[in-house]
């Protein structure tokens, strides 16, 4: 069963009085339960733009995503809210109407306080994102991806922003969060210890993943 898949998918930038930009062009893909999928590819290939129209984030100029409701997304740049506590900005994808509708508040907050105690933040629970290191935000950001349950997590460039030993520390811990687990993995990367912890790795070139 696939969880997440593409047909032909592409997408055109059209910026005005520019000529208009295919970054994707005719992308076909499926992710099966369990997978760790690396997305590599020189800068500006369109692999953020490719793995935020997956999430749902950008809209394909034509071709078909199916992807599921759930899906845990881990950006480059951390992304936390400023003036949120740690735990707030973990429980934060919890909180929508649609969220709510099938997850009770205190069984959200025992699974913001258990994943906040793996990735060995408990302790600066009611911290500000300000006050943490860039490793420790992305392990926040690593602890909110996962709230929710997803049935999918998909990450642009998670070591990005990192050194080579915190980089090594989120990989372990993305790697040990969905160790036997079958919830797919799509990480969008430069690095090769990235790619190595991954069952497949996909080159987008030239508006196509090979
Ligand atoms: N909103 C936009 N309007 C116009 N062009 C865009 C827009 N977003 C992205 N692009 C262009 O699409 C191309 C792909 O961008 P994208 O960010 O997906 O690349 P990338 O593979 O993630 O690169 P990097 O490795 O540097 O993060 C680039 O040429 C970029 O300039
Ligand atoms: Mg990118």
């Amino acid at each position: 069963m696939v969880v997440l898949g593409t047909i032909d998918l592409t997408k055109t930038f059209k910026v005005s009085g520019q000529r208009p930009i295919k970054v994707l062009k005719g992308v076909n893909f499926s992710v099966y339960p369990g997978e760790k999928i690396a997305i590599v590819g020189r800068s500006g290939a369109g692999k953020s733009t490719l793995l935020n129209i997956l999430g749902g984030l950008e809209r394909q100029s034509s071709g078909t995503v199916t992807r599921p409701k759930n899906i845990g997304f881990v950006f480059q740049q951390y992304h936390l809210m400023p003036e949120l506590t740690v735990f707030e900005n973990v429980l934060l994808p919890t909180m929508s109407r649609k969220m709510r509708a099938f997850l009770a508040p205190s069984q959200s907050e025992r699974r913001a306080k258990s994943l906040l105690e793996r990735v060995g933040l408990a302790e600066r629970m009611h911290h500000l994102p300000s006050e943490l290191s860039g490793g420790e935000q992305q392990r926040v950001a690593l602890a909110r991806a996962l709230v929710t349950d997803p049935e999918i997590v998909l990450a642009d460039e998670p070591t990005g922003n990192l050194d080579a030993m915190t980089g090594a520390e989120i990989l372990r811990m993305l790697s040990e969060l969905s160790a036997g687990s079958s919830v797919p993995l799509v990480m969008v990367t430069h690095s090769p210890e990235a790619a190595a912890i991954c069952d497949r790795v996909l080159t987008l070139e030239d508006g196509i993943l090979k």
